[in-house]
Order: structure tokens, then sequence, then C-alpha cells
């Protein structure tokens, strides 16, 4: 059943609270708590000395008061004397020394000591809890990030998956340009990942993805061998993880794979932009992580009070928020929504991100709006697993997301904001859709966007070849396929090899970064910026082109058909109003439908539960909205959702 909960961590308050917290928690009508995740301090204060006595007590709490629990894995945080005893299990930065201790997530994946605690204490906890009925889940360590240890045991691990990738040195020399700068490495067990104080573009580009790469699987490593260890002892529990958009992501599909459920940390901002004009699309991440397993996930992290410690607080929840965005997060596909965190930190680092309660425990309009959340939410009784059918899908791709952040293309340039632009075009029209790998299976789509697929691999390029001969209606867009999989440049006219495909190629282009270009598309004009690729029509017709600059009257966009379908070429960055104008163009060209009149910010999401499909219309506005939707007028408040 759908059902909302919040983080709760019994080890930072006294125990009187605990009973009153999980009564408070029971009326209000809170489902699941999760508990434990940087606990491993008090759950084992020295060396094989443990105690479970405050975790059994508080797990009979919440499990007497029926709510369910999921249990952390604790080895985001290792205790203090973990780290003085062993120091090899401390993190080393690319300056090769050991990280500061203090704050968290000092471990090193690789460290063969801290996995041996990891498993101790992981062993432990499995076996004290795993007949507990109402512990229904794990949550493996927090947040795992690719993050780069360079300690020596990491470098090695490099070194060996380096040996199974290539032959011998003389190919990884070759086919990554080692020579350039006179790099070349004279054996594997020379090869250094990319080090030093200077910014990773300093370094050889295909040298620094493989250790990207790398450090993906690792962090997927790491959670895998938990996952094992888990399901070695509770047999029919849910193994999640919870995972953010951070500085270096995980390769999500990678991290979940042997994951039953995919966890989203969800926290939208509590400001719009103020510019009605500057890309605003939140969904674009609940739809992403939707499409890691192509399934319902939950939220272990949501937004419950301001956001601040590290940086001063941002500005509260507005009425509404509360509710409207974890509604949100049901529309496209959470079945859980747990709430970061019950009550704000009295102690710690953590004090000024706030939670639904302040440290003073009186409720006030944030607690007032959660509560008439659970009410409504326990109210609708949804059933989990509500499927989204889109016919639009926009393609991820894990390496150029990481080849795109090594080697900036043009100022403000970013991976994940050429595809939000498309998302919320897709949006703004009403229609569902989807975000998956460029390694799914396409097949079902009748629109594929494949915005910035700056490194490609022949098979997926003829992947899409394919699904455009078989009718499907594909948008490539600028710095797509200048990559090859050793993230170096094939010596072809882009789109290196596709051209049959968008019937053009690029003659000139331009790296914008903040200066615009104007674009003519279907008689109005549009503001691009970032970048502008001129095409040359090989086959293809112009649906837009430069209004101005030494390209004014070039080709901005084309549309070429190939086989049965139709293949975009998107050489200009265009806003908003741009992109929903071009989706708009592809749905009338492709015979797709769409919803003309739907106001900004406002998303239209269709769930089915067997044959009932439930329609969740969501405000994503600070005003009231009103407009024709299906043969009624619907009003929505701010930040309302409404299922029809
Ligand atoms: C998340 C993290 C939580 C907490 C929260 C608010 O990223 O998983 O433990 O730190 O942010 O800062």
């Amino acid at each position: 059943m759908v059902s909302i909960g919040v983080d709760y961590y019994p080890e930072h308050w006294d125990r009187e609270l605990w009973r009153s917290d999980a009564e408070m928690m029971k009326k209000t009508g809170v489902r699941t708590v999760r508990m434990g995740e940087f606990a491993w301090s008090v759950l084992e204060p020295e060396e094989d000395r443990f105690d479970f006595e405050w975790l059994d007590e508080a797990v009979k709490i919440f499990a007497g008061a029926g709510i369910d629990i999921i249990l952390g894995t604790p080895t985001n945080c290792p205790p203090r004397w973990l780290y003085e005893k062993y120091p090899e299990t401390v993190m080393t930065d690319r300056s090769g020394s050991r990280i500061a201790l203090g704050i968290r997530g000092h471990r090193c994946y690789s460290s063969p000591k801290l996995r041996e605690r990891a498993a101790v204490i992981i062993t432990k906890l499995c076996e004290r809890y795993k007949d507990e009925p109402r512990v229904i889940g794990w949550q493996i360590d927090n947040e795992l990030e690719a993050s780069t240890c360079c300690c020596d045991i990491c470098k090695g691990r490099f070194r060996e998956h380096l040996k199974k990738k290539f032959t011998d040195i003389g190919e990884l020399n070759d086919r990554w340009g080692m020579n350039v700068w006179s790099g070349s490495f004279s054996s594997f067990d020379t090869v250094e990942p990319p080090m030093g104080s200077c910014t990773p573009g300093w370094h050889n580009p295909s040298l620094t993805l493989e250790w990207q790469r790398f450090n993906k699987w690792l962090a997927a490593d790491f959670s895998d061998f938990q996952a094992d260890l888990i399901r070695s002892i509770c047999k029919d529990t849910v193994i999640t993880t919870n995972t953010w958009f951070c500085e270096y992501p995980p390769d999500f599909g990678e991290l979940f794979e042997k994951l039953d459920v995919v966890s989203y940390d969800n926290y939208p901002p509590s400001a719009l932009p103020q510019d009605k004009d500057e890309l605003y699309s939140h969904a674009f991440h609940l739809d992403l992580m939707r499409g890691i397993k192509r399934k319902s996930f939950w939220i272990m992290e949501q937004l419950g009070g301001a956001m601040g410690c590290w940086f001063a607080p941002s500005s509260c929840p507005k009425p509404g928020m509360i509710k409207g965005y974890a509604l949100q997060a049901v529309a496209h596909g959470a079945d859980k929504v747990i709430f970061f965190r019950w009550r704000s930190a009295a102690k710690g680092a953590e004090m000024f991100w706030y939670g639904l309660l302040d440290q003073s425990n009186i409720p006030s309009r944030r607690f007032y709006e959660f509560q008439e959340l659970t009410k409504e939410i326990n109210s609708l009784a949804l059933p989990d697993s509500g499927e989204i059918k889109a016919d639009t899908a926009i393609l991820y791709s894990s390496d150029a997301e990481s080849a795109l952040y090594l080697q900036k293309q043009s100022d403000g340039y970013h991976y994940y904001s050429m595809l939000k632009a498309f998302h919320d075009g897709v949006t703004a029209l009403g229609k569902d859709c989807d975000i998956v790998s460029v390694d799914a299976d396409l097949s079902d789509y009748k629109i594929i966007i494949a915005p910035a697929l700056f490194i490609c691999s022949e098979q997926i390029k003829q992947k899409l070849r394919e699904l455009v001969k078989n009718g499907a209606s594909l948008i490539i867009t600028n710095r797509s396929f200048v990559k090859n999989m050793d993230n170096t440049c094939p010596m072809q006219a882009l789109p290196c090899g596709m051209d049959d495909v968008t019937g053009c190629q690029v003659s000139e282009f331009e790296p914008l970064g903040y200066n615009s270009v104007q674009v003519e598309l279907d008689g109005s004009t549009f503001a691009a910026d970032k970048w502008a690729d001129v095409l040359k029509l090989c086959g293809a017709e112009t649906l837009a082109v430069y209004g101005e600059r030494w390209y004014k009257g070039e080709s901005a966009v084309t549309v070429n058909r190939f086989g049965k379908g139709l293949c975009f070429y998107v050489g200009a960055v265009g806003k908003r109003d741009f992109c929903k104008t071009l989706i708009r163009k592809v749905c009338d060209m492709s015979g797709l439908p769409y919803t003309d009149n739907v106001p900004q910010n406002v998303e239209i999401t269709r769930r089915c539960y067997g044959e009932r499909t439930l329609t969740f219309v969501f405000n994503n506005n600070e005003n009231p909205v009103s407009f024709d939707f299906e043969g009624r007028t619907l009003n929505l408040e701010a930040f309302e959702c409404k299922m029809i």
C-alpha cells in the first residue's frame, strides 16, 4: 500500500521520547520509520563489544505501534576507534593523503579491513532482527557516491580492472592516446588515477572517464557485497540503498541492478525560480528514478523543512509544498514517501536542516500539513506498483553524464539540463515521460529523445537506427556521438556515422556559453544559448533556422524521414517554450496525442492500478491555476495535487 514514513534517529533522543514519538506517529498515520544508518559507534562502541539493547527497545516500541521499520547498515559512518586502529580504512584523496576525519563517509570501499568489520556488524544486525516481522527492509549505507579514493588498494583494483579490459599496456596507450604529452605508461602497474590539485580537464579524458567508471563500479560492488550478506541471512526482505544527484553520481543502473527497489532522497527546491523562463522540472528526477528499474520506487528522504547547515538555510517549504511534493512523488511512481526527518536535530552538524517538527517538539504548520497528507494517502489506500505507461522516453547515459562533467563543452552546458529541457517540453504537453537507460529495450516507445548523447557505442547507434527504421520518432541533439567508448573523437563529421538517419551533418558549431542566438521555429522566435550546431542538409528538411550571427538563415533543427520513422536533429539549445513547441511539432508529425492548454508547471501523470487509472494533476506553482481538462474545469491551489 502506498504510505508515508519518517526518518528517525533514536540514538539522538532521550528514551522517554521514543514512546511518545511512536504514539504520535501512529496517531498521525505514519506507516514506516527508517533508522540506524549512522549508528555504528553506538552499536559497537569498541571492537567486538556490541550494544543492541537500545535498538531492541526502539524496534519493540515502533513495531508495537504498528509501524514498519527499515534498518540502515551503518557503513557510511564507521566509528572513530575503527579508523584510529585501522587507518587504512580511511579514504585517500587526490593529493595522496588520508582525508581528515570528523564528518562522514570517510570509508574506503575497497579496504579489506573495512569490509571485514562491516560484515561483522551487518551480520549481527541481520541475525538479531531477521525474525522481527516489522523490520521490512534494509537500506545499504547512505547515498553511495562514485567517490574517488586513491589509496594503494583502490589503485591496485583499478589496475586489475584495466588488465581485464586491454590485452596489453600498448593497446591502452594507443586507444587512449597516452603519447600526447608523453604520458604513455610502461606497464599496468604504473598506471596512476588522475590525481593532483588540477581540475580533471587537464588529465587524459580516456583515463579520467575510465577511473570514473571504475569508481561507479566500486560503489555498486560495495553495495552488492552488503546485499549478498543481508540476503544470506534475511530471506524475505527488501534491500535498497538511497541515492541522489551528487557531484560524482553512481551508475544508477549498475548500483540498483541487484537490489530490490530504488530509493531516492527527494529535496525539491523550496523556492521556485523567479524567472519564468528558467528551467524548472523537478519531476525529472522522479521520472529518472522510476526509469532505473522501470518500476515504482521509494523516497527515503523527503523535504520536511528548510534545508541548511553547511550552507545558510533555504527558504521554508511554502504552504502546500509538504503535501504537494509528496503527492508529486507518488504521481511519478513512489510507493513510499519517507520524510527527512521526524524532528530537527538538537545536536550535531545538521540542526538547521529542519524536519517536520522543530526542536521544541511543538507541532506547527509543516506538521499539520504532513498530517493532512498521511490522512489523504491512508484513505486512498492505493496499492503498490501502479504503472505509468508513457509513449515517450528520454535516454539517460551514465557515461555521457560523466564525460560531459569531466570535459566541459561550453559555459552552462550541463548534461542534466539538456535532459531536463526536453522533459519540461514533454511535461508541458500533459504527457507522461519515462527516463530510461540508453541500454534499455526501447521498442515500446513512439518518441525517443536522446539529448547530448556525447559518448555512444556503435551498438547503441545501430539500435537507434533500427528503431527509427521501424517507425519511432528519434530526437538527437548537439553534442551527440562526439566520442567513442574510449572517450576519444572518431575522425568523422558529426553525427559520426549517423547522417543516414539524421539526413544532416554538422558543418560548423559555436560553443555559445551564456551568449544567446535567435532561433526561428514554427513562426516564433526563441532565444537559445550554450551551443549551436550549424547543419548541412543531406536529405533532411529544415524545421528551424538561426535568426542572427554569422550563421543567420542556416538550419538549426532538421527532420529526416528514415524507413518508417522520423529523425529530428536539434542543433540549438532552447529554453522551455522552444522545447514545448518542438515536442508539439514532433507529436503532430508522429500522430501522437498531447494536451495543449496545460498551464506552466502543471504536471499530469497517470498511474494504472489494474483496470483503474488514476490521473494526478499537480500544480507546481505558488499561485492557484485553473484550466479545462477532460471536459471539466480544474481549480488547483498552490502546490495542490488532485487525483481524478
Ligand atoms: C541527505 C543525507 C541525510 C541528511 C540529509 C540532510 O543527503 O542522506 O543523512 O544528511 O541529506 O542533510
